[in-house]
């Protein structure tokens, strides 16, 4: 962990146990997929795979006009190239750091608009994903419609949990969007868990197929935009509308920053394994697969009361890390260290998402986050109950030994998305005496 600056980026695979960092690029792919890649036509232009991908969006999200971009955060660079303007806002139900990122290096602020139970950690509302339709209208009341760049509306707030927005929202939201003329984005990287789990939770949807709820989401947006690497398992990503004059709008700004129209940044390859992913995610056992063992992960936690992000959302098991070490002050990053502590426990990498991923602001004062998470992500098709059960058991250990775990501090911090590659040090050497008491009680690694 020192070797990799307390930072769990910057740890090598070969010293992993469980990979636990994100379900993104790392989903294990179906056989069709892989076959889709070794049927792909591998033509710098036209190629007809691409023709099938752009079939499948039709077929699965009901868009007509979709561009491969390399992977999400390249879709959200070439939206925010066409839509932002200095001096902008994005009003939207919670940031994603690249997303935040996109926003603000054009001079936008990236405006959160929840309800206040987003943050709490503990919390039985099915829901913690929607945005506050009446900070909305407050919100085109302050700035005028003219400076709302978009509304962005992201499936499944990623930074709080994986926490889903209801289609009754959603609804509302575009009503106001109707209202004003302004445009709805969604961020889709993971629609399906989304819709599995409004299948589940929201009245009226009980009987509805995920499909069914994936079309609907996408019908009621304008804009669409994923990061092909979670829910299509494929590393890509792609933009998809019905909005014609959008999308020409974007168009003619591929070449220039991704690649050819029907390719996008992306190897046509991977696009023929975009195919049978895009029609294989809204299976309930694809779309389910996470969200099932996430629930199952945070009801063992719960279990003897280890502090975890409730009810259970998408993408992964959250431990609230300020529940979790109490003694470390948030300037201290008790996310990244906790994270740092539960590699030491256990070999699990997980992220920190918490003050680590807030990039300073424009006067270099550091941001405090909102919430302080440690991710342990659940790829799908790769892990078993029983991967989960070890991942207890070492949480379990960690737990009892947290007051051995103190706080980060950075020596080298890069101005950007810092949480990548910055290094950071563990305050009174912690790591060293969390290992020895690791050591002291099952032995040697
Ligand atoms: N939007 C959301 C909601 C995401 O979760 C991500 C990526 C992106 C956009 C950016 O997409 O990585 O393909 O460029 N999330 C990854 C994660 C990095 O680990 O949660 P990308």
């Amino acid at each position: 962990m020192a070797e990799a600056g307390y930072n769990t980026f910057l740890l090598k695979t070969k010293d992993i146990f469980l990979d636990m960092l994100t379900d993104s690029g790392v989903n294990a792919m179906s056989d069709n997929q892989f076959a889709g890649m070794m049927k792909a036509d591998d033509a710098y232009a036209g190629s007809m795979t691409f023709y099938e991908f752009a079939q499948a969006v039709e077929d699965v999200l009901g868009y007509r006009h979709v561009m491969n971009t390399h992977q999400g955060r390249a879709a959200e660079h070439l939206i925010a190239k066409v839509l932002i303007k200095p001096g902008d806002v994005v009003p939207t139900n919670y940031h994603f750091t690249t997303t935040r990122a996109h926003i603000e290096l054009p001079g936008a602020l990236c405006l959160e608009i929840y309800y206040d139970d987003a943050l709490k950690t503990e919390s039985t509302n099915p829901f913690k994903g929607n945005m506050d339709p009446q900070k909305l209208e407050n919100t085109v009341e302050k700035y005028g419609k003219d400076k709302i760049a978009f509304v962005r509306m992201e499936a499944t707030t990623n930074l709080i949990g994986g926490q889903p927005f209801s289609m009754a929202n959603l609804r509302e939201i575009r009503r106001i969007c109707d209202e004003h003329g302004l445009i709805l984005v969604l961020d889709g990287s993971l629609v399906c868990e989304n819709a599995y789990l409004i299948k589940q939770r929201e009245k009226g949807y009980e009987d509805k197929t995920v499909a069914e709820i994936v079309r609907e989401i996408c019908g009621i947006s304008d804009l669409y935009y994923m990061s092909g690497r979670k829910n299509t398992s494929v590393r890509g990503g792609f933009i998809a509308t019905n909005n014609k004059q959008l999308f020409d709008k974007i168009r003619p700004w591929l070449p220039v920053y991704e690649g050819f129209y029907t390719y996008g940044g992306m190897s046509m390859r991977e696009i023929g394994a975009m195919v049978a992913g895009v029609r294989e995610m809204v299976d309930p056992a694809v779309a389910g697969s996470s969200v099932e063992q996430i629930k199952y992960f945070v009801n063992r936690l719960l279990e003897t009361g280890i502090p975890v992000v409730t009810p259970p959302g998408g993408l992964a098991c959250h431990l609230d890390a300020i529940k979790f070490l109490p003694h470390v002050p948030q300037s201290q990053y008790p996310a990244g260290a906790l994270s740092a502590a539960l590699y030491i426990a256990s070999g699990i990498r997980s992220m920190e998402r918490g003050t680590v991923s807030m990039d300073r602001d424009r006067e270099g004062k550091e941001v405090l986050a909102d919430i302080e998470l440690t991710r342990i992500a659940l790829p799908r098709r790769v892990y078993s109950i029983s991967h989960i059960e070890y991942a207890v058991d070492r949480i379990n250990w960690l737990y009892k030994h947290r007051d051995l775990v103190k706080g980060l501090k950075f020596v080298s911090e890069p101005p950007v998305l810092r949480f990548f590659d910055g290094r950071l040090e563990a305050i009174d050497d912690w790591g060293t005496k969390l290992t020895t008491a690791f050591k002291g009680e099952i032995g040697d690694y």
